[in-house]
């Protein structure tokens, strides 16, 4: 089995997975992300726009709202239950301009130029070829169109996400080769690099702290086990897990203040122009 085929396996087996519970209210960076990326690229109505990697299609509804009834947004993702989500929520909202698609993001079945936008939040990091997924999303992009993608800083979920993975091996999990997926996007200068390696132009990049506060650990503990942290916290053998949870959450616990447990969201931004 090749390294892409692996990837693709286990991140759609995640995402199956943290379906039910992935939109909660600890985890509710993920619309306000949403909110400011359609903000940010602007789509003017009755354009087309791509959302990659939709999820439940957080960036897809309030893309709907912006591109109006004469616009179409098309929102692809591996996970059927994710997509299944996705619908839901879009019928929800009473929307009836958004097609979605399971697809995957590493090869776009649209053609050349078909899309005036094309926008993916906290996606391109799972993708084993970042660079080679950009390609073909810059590929269905017209000229004069923007692309955009968020991904987390650094220091988004610290302290806790370092221990959470510190305390892996103690309970027999061996973490996997190279770093944790949303670290692989390193820096803002990787954001513009792999832009303008994609043959953007007017590339911007700007830092955007989206935290607020939790209630306590068991918020937290949410947070772990809705988003792709789930994936190593299930390698924890069965009868380990309640103390690997014990061990974990009193480290967080010590990380309260009077306002409760700050949830740092740090989120970088990045676009760029597809040159005439
Ligand atoms: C962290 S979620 C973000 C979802 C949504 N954009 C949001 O902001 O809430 C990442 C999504 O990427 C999708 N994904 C990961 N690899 C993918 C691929 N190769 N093709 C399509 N979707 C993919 C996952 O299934 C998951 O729904």
């Amino acid at each position: 089995m090749t390294t892409v085929e692996e990837n693709r396996r286990q991140v759609h087996r995640i995402f199956e997975q943290v379906a039910a519970d992935y939109d909660n209210p600890s985890t509710r960076f993920f619309p306000f992300c949403a909110d400011l990326l359609v903000n940010h690229v602007k789509p003017r109505p009755g354009t087309r726009v791509l959302d990659v990697a939709t999820g439940t299609g957080a960036v897809a509804v309030p893309l709907a709202q912006a591109v109006g009834p004469t616009g179409r947004v098309h929102a692809i993702d591996l996970s059927e239950r994710m997509l299944d989500r996705a619908e839901a929520n879009i019928r929800k909202m009473a929307l009836d301009n958004v097609d979605l698609h399971q697809m995957d993001a590493q090869c776009l079945d649209f053609r050349a130029g078909y899309f005036h936008t094309v926008v993916c939040s906290y996606g391109l990091f799972f993708l084993p070829d970042m660079q080679a997924a950009l390609r073909d999303w810059v590929r269905v992009l017209q000229a004069g169109g923007r692309l955009a993608f968020t991904s987390f800083e650094t220091t988004a979920f610290q302290p806790m996400l370092d221990n959470f993975i510190e305390c892996l091996p103690e309970f027999g999990v061996s973490l996997p080769e190279g770093t944790f997926s949303s670290h692989r996007i390193a820096s803002s200068g990787h954001c513009r690099e792999l832009l303008e390696e994609a043959g953007l132009v007017e590339v911007q990049v700007e830092n955007v702290q989206l935290g607020y506060h939790l209630r306590d650990e068991n918020d937290w503990w949410e947070v772990v086990t809705s988003t792709a942290m789930r994936a190593l916290l299930d390698q924890v053998p069965a009868d380990r897990l309640d103390a690997f949870r014990a061990q974990h959450l009193a480290f967080v616990a010590e990380q309260k203040s009077a306002d409760g447990l700050w949830l740092d969201v740090q989120t970088r931004f990045a676009s760029g122009v597809k040159p005439a």
